[in-house]
């Protein structure tokens, strides 16, 4: 693929903005450049990498009004050689494949995806922190751009991948739990619909129920499956937790789950991970018996959110162990990302090395 290169003169670039931070927030800060493609006539086109600025998209864009979007979240790590590292994108790639299956887009080429991404990284690479607990946060979407008011797959699409150097999603870091909310109001996904897809409509759909969550002073919402009888997963995160013999359950992918790369990565690690389908009630007679002591939530953002407490519409209360961050949690934290920061061995092969083009 040929990918032509609009780039700013070096003396316009902004990565200097970062020169002396000992934190930074996540999410708000932006690079320099961004790589982009159109979809059009059923082909891929003028792949690039330019400044980063706004689209000009008409007004009448199908995901503007029938949120035919999707998109993907993945990061890459300056490690201590000074070269910079991207964390299984080649995962990240395929399920934005199987989220266009879902929304009727046009596949991104996995290839495609992932030679932008390194030509992108390579001309950002000063923008990549070395902040402990920083990242360079890559964010790639796909999104409809035909103009028409019919309700119809769209045939027009642009590709993007925008970056931002970040610090730890909660500020703070890996320091304390969460409570999340366990209620019957919400849900996030049905049978046949689009939970196993990151959509952007199902993050539009998840903001009641999150604000509904803060309300009642919890971070997010354990979503329960459509009968209100299994555990599913959180608003941007998997649901985990730790039995007292150390075994660590996940629930089982369904299609109104997301199946996420970090759930993957650790049953890949552990010999004791397994997913179960988990029956909320099995769940809270586990967590009030003692029989569950750690749980928290798995995303690629946070890595792992611990849990210390469920609290439920009836107004119950439960808190996992004594509601603190567990050894388990805290070390599998250490261990993931430890081979993320390369300071532990990437048995894997999970890295990838930027080239220098
Ligand atoms: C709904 C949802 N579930 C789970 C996850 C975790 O997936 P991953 O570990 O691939 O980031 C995310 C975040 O990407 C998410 O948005």
């Amino acid at each position: 693929m040929e990918i032509s290169l609009k780039l700013l003169p070096e003396s316009e670039r902004r990565h200097a903005v970062m020169d002396g931070m000992d934190s930074l927030p996540f999410g708000q800060l932006r690079c320099d450049h961004m790589f982009v493609m159109e979809y059009e006539k059923g082909q891929w086109i003028n792949p690039r990498i330019e400044p980063y600025a706004n689209f000009s998209i008409p007004p009448g864009a199908i995901a503007l009004h029938y949120g035919q979007a999707i998109f993907e979240g993945a990061k890459a790590f300056r490690h201590a050689d000074g070269e910079i590292y991207t964390f299984r994108f080649n995962k990240n790639a395929e399920r934005l494949n199987r989220s266009a299956d879902i929304l009727c887009m046009p596949h991104v080429p996995e290839d495609m995806q992932m030679e932008g991404l390194m030509r992108l990284l390579d001309i950002e690479r000063k923008w990549c922190p070395t902040i402990p607990e920083s990242s360079l946060y890559i964010r790639p979407f796909l999104f409809a751009t035909e103009d028409t008011l019919g309700v119809k797959p769209s045939g027009k699409h642009i590709f993007c991948i925008m970056l931002s150097p970040s610090g730890p999603y909660y500020a703070g870091g890996f320091n304390k739990t969460v409570t999340l909310l366990i209620t019957e109001q919400f849900h996030r996904a049905t049978p046949g619909g689009t939970g196993a897809a990151k959509a952007a409509g199902n993050y539009a759909a998840s903001l009641r129920a999150q604000e509904f969550a803060h309300s009642k002073g919890a971070a997010q919402v354990l979503y329960l499956d459509a009968t209100n009888t299994y555990l599913e997963e959180v608003g941007a995160m998997n649901h985990f937790h730790v039995l007292r013999d150390g075994s660590l359950i996940i629930p089982e992918f369904t299609d109104t789950i997301l199946q996420s790369i970090t759930s993957e990565s650790v049953l890949e690690m552990l010999p004791n991970a397994r997913q179960e389908r988990i029956k909320l009630t099995d769940f809270v007679a586990m967590v009030q018996s003692g029989e569950i002591v750690e749980a928290g939530g798995f995303g690629t953002a946070a890595v792992i959110t611990p849990v210390g407490r469920y609290i439920t519409d009836a107004g119950e209360s439960y808190e996992v162990g004594d509601g603190s961050i567990g050894p388990v949690t805290r070390a599998l934290y250490e261990r993931y990302t430890g081979i993320q920061k390369g300071t532990l061995p990437d048995t894997h092969g999970w890295l990838q090395k930027v080239p220098h083009f």
